[in-house]
């Protein structure tokens, strides 16, 4: 905990060294030729599918340190893990299935460790124990029910804000944006942003204008590599692609080591074949952070950690918008047209209810609030 509120200290005084992204117009227009030499560093973690409890392999300590990094391991233990499959690993590995509505094992089967792969936020799931993705709302998950052809579906809430629920607070509600000027981005890409801060005013009674000045601006966006003094160094390509504050920090950073696709205007949809990380997809969700929301765990959701390849999801989903009103209410001329259709509502499978609740009362928590998003890969 005090570890992360050195680092929001530190980001005061951030001294990085902003390296020119690879913009794209579009997926089909990254070079063929463009092979990066390494894979995000989890791969190596499909070397370990069959584990189970019991086992001693290799490099298993190293999959505890990414649990504990997302909270399925207590971050109070120092870290020295063993490469023994012991329960520590085992409730980790079901914590981390439950969360992602994989089957229930407790083992490092195939279908999980392919989740584990995917590049995604930095922000924990699990807070002192107790999963933030499965009932982080403050006003716990509630159902709305309707029929679907033959059966009963429910819409199941699963937004979460982060530990105390910080806002914007009430003064502050026509915010200004600022870009990192050392980055100098072409229009367009700013563009991308403006975009995605609308998506979030259409439904919220918030304002967001640009203006030229990085250092007084209520929201501060670069794009960075590596280490750029706030402790959450980015780590090249792949893994992890973007973080973001809670309020009322404001600052939002992206991974300058990826190829980023600044589409053009649309809505949600399936961009290409090819890898691609779609600009928009991750301004958006990282916004949502900037305005309070944690991760949720419905899939179509734009705060749900990950990002199925090749993807451009950019509307938000009733969940989204649900929770973001919680904190700010509605924009009156929001008319709920953006609701998305009822076959898009997951099925509520009822796993969930004996979550606890994450709030507590200290405002130190709120340091906690870094949080990145990241996007699934396939090759
Ligand atoms: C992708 O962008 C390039 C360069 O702007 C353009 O020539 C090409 O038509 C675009 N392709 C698609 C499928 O939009
Ligand atoms: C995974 O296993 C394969 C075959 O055993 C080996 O060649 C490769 O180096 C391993 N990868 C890592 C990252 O350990
Ligand atoms: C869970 O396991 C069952 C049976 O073993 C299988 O049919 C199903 O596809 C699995 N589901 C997931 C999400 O892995
Ligand atoms: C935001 O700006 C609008 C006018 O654009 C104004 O009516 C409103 O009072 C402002 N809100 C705050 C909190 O300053
Ligand atoms: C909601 O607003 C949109 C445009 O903002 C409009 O096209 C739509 O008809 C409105 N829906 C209702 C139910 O008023
Ligand atoms: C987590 O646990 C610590 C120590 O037990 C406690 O001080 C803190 O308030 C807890 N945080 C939450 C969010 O419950
Ligand atoms: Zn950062
Ligand atoms: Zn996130």
């Amino acid at each position: 905990m005090i570890r992360f509120c050195v680092f929001v200290a530190f980001l005061l005084f951030l001294v990085a060294s902003p390296v020119s992204a690879g913009f794209y117009p579009n997926a089909s227009s990254i070079p063929p030729d463009l092979h990066h030499p390494t894979d995000s560093a989890w791969n190596a973690f499909l070397n370990l599918t069959g584990c189970h409890a019991g086992m001693k392999v290799n490099g298993l300590y190293k999959i505890k340190q990414y649990f504990q990094h997302f909270g399925y391991i207590p971050q109070t233990l120092s870290g020295k893990f063993t490469d023994d499959f012991d329960d520590l690993l085992k409730n980790a590995v079901e914590m981390y299935q439950r969360n992602f509505k994989l089957n229930i094992t407790g083992e490092l089967d195939e279908l999980t460790l392919n989740h584990v792969v995917i590049p995604r936020c930095g922000v924990p799931d699990v807070v002192n124990g107790t999963s933030t993705m499965l009932n982080g709302g403050r006003r716990r998950t509630y159902e709305v029910s309707f029929s679907g052809r033959s059966q009963r579906f429910h819409a199941v809430k699963r937004y979460s804000f982060f530990p105390g629920a910080p806002r914007w607070p009430e003064r502050r509600r026509n915010l200004t944006y600022a870009f990192e000027p050392r980055n100098a981005l072409a229009e367009e890409v700013k563009n991308v942003f403006s975009r995605a801060f609308v998506r979030w005013a259409e439904v919220i009674p918030l304002t967001f204008r640009r203006v030229e000045s990085f250092e007084t601006s209520d929201i501060s966006i670069g794009f960075y590599t590596g280490n750029h003094g706030d402790g959450e160094p980015f780590d090249g390509f792949m893994g992890t692609l973007a973080h973001a504050f809670s309020p009322p920090n404001g600052h939002l950073h992206l991974d300058s080591d990826e190829d980023w696709i600044v589409s053009g205007e649309g809505g949600d949809g399936v961009l290409s074949e090819r890898a691609a990380v779609d600009l928009e997809s991750v301004a958006v969700h990282e916004i949502g952070h900037l305005l309070g929301l944690g991760h949720s765990s419905v899939q179509d959701s734009i705060m749900y950690p990950t990002l199925t390849t090749g993807r451009r999801k950019v509307d938000l989903h009733s969940d989204d918008v649900e929770g973001v009103q919680y904190l700010y209410g509605s924009n009156p001329n929001f008319n709920g047209s953006r609701t998305p259709t009822p076959s898009t509502y997951q099925r509520d499978t009822g796993d969930f209810g004996a979550a606890g609740r994450i709030y507590g009362s200290s405002f130190v928590l709120t340091c906690l609030l870094m949080s990145t998003v990241g996007l699934l890969l396939l090759y």
